[in-house]
């Protein structure tokens, strides 16, 4: 009865130029590991579920992408959206539609361009939610030990009230909160972060969705008899594009009353910038992350994030902190402080050339 919906529809700005909209940074390797981030997804949630019951949701433009990338997944597991409408919609697409194949099952929903070190622990941790998701009736997100006032994640505070081994009952779940109420969240010590990965039961998210986005509910609610059967692509074009935009955390999860986190230590990045992969990936005895490794001389070069493409050469002298980043027709050389403006940096570029 356990599914897995892996989120694939994203274009990861922030990681430009290596990620782009043609070929977003969960189809990469982007932290050099062997794998591109959704296939390390795919084998993680293969020793969790069933690989039959796997579903990978994306935009129509991404299917050969996936298809191509994941090795034995089969063209019906691959959900794809006419139009991005974040990540409510799509959620409520996939679980209706699995609900409507097993009223019983349990899914893990995750993103797919993750980073995650100890997949034995994350495999321990998600198949303890749902267990407990299977029995309660609750919905379960995982949560990470803040280590800054970031911005751009949901942060948890939760009471002392308990739900099986480790799971204590979130009191507020505010997403994305300004700078101010980050560093008060992060001196009151009391908050985790949300690492964006949900546990629950189909009867349950299903009643969250009735309650918080009836309309959208509603919506997918008429396409019950058209999942799994030919007629499922057409009503989706034809009713997709009418969802909100909006994501599950602001959605669902700001709101609903029986939320549970569970904390998690199993070394995670959302690798949300370049500085986020810096601090996470090994490095050379001067600070330096070079992915893939090899082709670099470096001297006198220090904490510098370098990503090429494998083949090319790189000989810097006398760099300390920058971001050197190298795809197709780019090279993109700014401090690594300033990696925040990667997003108005492809503004301007997409202005310019
Ligand atoms: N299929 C599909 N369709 N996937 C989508 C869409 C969509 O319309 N929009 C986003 N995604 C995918 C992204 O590719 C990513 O894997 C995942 O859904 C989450 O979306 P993000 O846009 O990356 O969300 P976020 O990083 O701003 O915030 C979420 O993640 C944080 C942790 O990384 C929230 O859940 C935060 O609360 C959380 O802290
Ligand atoms: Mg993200």
């Amino acid at each position: 009865n356990y599914y897995a919906v892996i989120m694939a529809g994203g274009i990861g700005s922030r990681f430009w130029p290596v990620s782009r909209t043609a070929m977003p940074k969960q189809f990469i390797d982007i932290a050099g590991t062997g794998m591109s981030l959704i296939q390390a997804t795919y084998e993680r949630f293969k020793s969790i579920v069933p690989a039959q019951n796997i579903y990978i949701l994306t935009n129509d433009k991404y299917k050969d992408l996936v298809g191509e990338q994941l090795k034995g997944i089969q063209e019906h597991q691959i959900l794809c959206e006419p139009v991005m409408r974040n990540t409510a919609p799509c959620i409520a697409y996939a679980c209706h539609k699995i609900s409507e194949l097993n009223p019983s099952a349990s899914i893990v929903v995750a993103p797919s361009d993750h980073l995650i070190l100890n997949s034995v622990q994350f495999s321990k941790d998600v198949t303890n939610a749902l267990q407990t998701a299977e029995t309660n009736p609750c919905l379960i997100t995982l949560g990470i030990q803040p280590s800054r006032p970031d911005t751009g994640y949901g942060y948890i505070r939760f009471n002392e009230q308990n739900l099986g081994e480790g799971f204590k009952k979130v009191a507020q779940f505010t997403e994305k909160p300004d700078k101010e109420r980050a560093q008060s969240f992060i001196n009151s010590g009391d908050y985790l972060w949300n690492a964006g990965i949900f546990i629950w039961s189909a009867a349950e998210v299903l009643k969250a969705f009735e309650s918080q986005l009836p309309e959208m509910n509603e919506l997918f609610l008429q396409g019950r008899n058209v999942y799994n059967t030919d007629g499922e692509a057409a009503f989706l074009k034809d009713n997709y594009p009418n969802c909100e935009n909006i994501s599950i955390d602001y959605g669902i999860m700001e709101k609903a009353q029986n939320v549970y986190v569970l904390p998690v230590e199993f070394g995670w990045s959302d690798l949300g910038t370049w500085a986020s992969l810096y601090s996470l990936a090994s490095k050379d005895e001067d600070q330096n992350v070079v992915i893939p490794s090899g082709g670099t001389i470096l001297t006198e070069t220090t904490g510098c994030m370098i990503n090429i493409p494998e083949g090319k050469k790189l000989i810097v002298k006398g760099l300390n902190d920058y971001i050197i980043a190298e795809s197709n027709d780019t090279i993109m050389i700014i401090p690594r402080e300033s990696e925040q403006e990667v997003k108005q940096i492809v503004a301007e570029v997409k202005t310019k050339f």
